[in-house]
């Protein structure tokens, strides 16, 4: 699914096709390109992710394993999260936080923090690289209007190796699906973003 070639993985995290995050993905992935590294763009909603039953059994495991690893998509994009050079998340903003579909697949990465905790060697040894973050948001202000999913994202992204580059590019006023592409200097700072991983992807920054 995910190959050498690919280098930095782009999660787009909308539910809706062709929205907003979806554009900002494209824009990111032109970036990384344009940068001289490869993009690889996975739309989490074309995924089955299950919601985590709570049994801590990955926490008793030798190996920190779920008990759902069989059954859905989850650890596919694991691996991807684990084998990436840099890797960008592209989501919207829903109700402060990031939709349903991306937390119940953060829920599922609690196996990875039971494994942190516990010193696994299978993750002790993937090395640390770089995450970055575009966030969508309808309501044009709000201090805090991307705490709730810049927290989210970062505890569960570090996991990986992948610490979170702070602050993350929050775009506000953005409800309509064309809004993003309808504004040239939001669509600059996204493939700004974009050349960013790009760069740290190839280890130049
Ligand atoms: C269920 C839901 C909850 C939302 N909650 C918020 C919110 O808390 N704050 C906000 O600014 N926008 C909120 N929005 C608006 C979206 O963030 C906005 O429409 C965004 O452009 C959607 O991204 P997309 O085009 O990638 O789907 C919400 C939208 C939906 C569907």
């Amino acid at each position: 699914m995910f190959g050498p070639e690919d280098d930095v993985a782009v999660f787009a995290c909308s539910h809706r096709r062709g929205g907003n995050s979806d554009a900002a993905a494209e824009l990111v992935a032109r970036g990384v390109r344009e940068a001289g590294a490869g993009a690889r763009i996975v739309r989490l909603r074309q995924y089955e992710v299950l919601p985590c039953l709570a049994c801590r059994a990955c926490a008793s495991d030798a190996l920190s394993r779920c008990v759902l690893a069989a059954r859905d998509d989850a650890e596919s994009l694991f691996d991807v999260l684990l084998r990436a050079r840099a890797v960008v998340v592209a989501s919207p903003i829903y109700f402060y936080g990031p939709p349903s579909r991306a937390k119940t697949l953060i829920d599922r990465g609690q196996r990875f923090w039971e494994a942190r905790r516990k010193g696994d060697a299978w993750l002790a040894k993937t090395p640390d690289r770089r995450a970055f973050a575009c966030f969508v948001a309808g309501q044009p202000t709000g201090n805090r209007l991307f705490d709730g999913a810049r927290l989210t994202f970062k505890y569960f992204l570090e996991n990986f190796g992948l610490p979170l580059t702070d602050p993350p590019l929050g775009l506000r006023g953005m409800d309509a699906a064309g809004d993003l592409l309808s504004d040239p200097e939001a669509s600059r700072a996204v493939i700004e973003l974009g050349h960013a991983a790009g760069r740290a992807a190839r280890g130049d920054a």
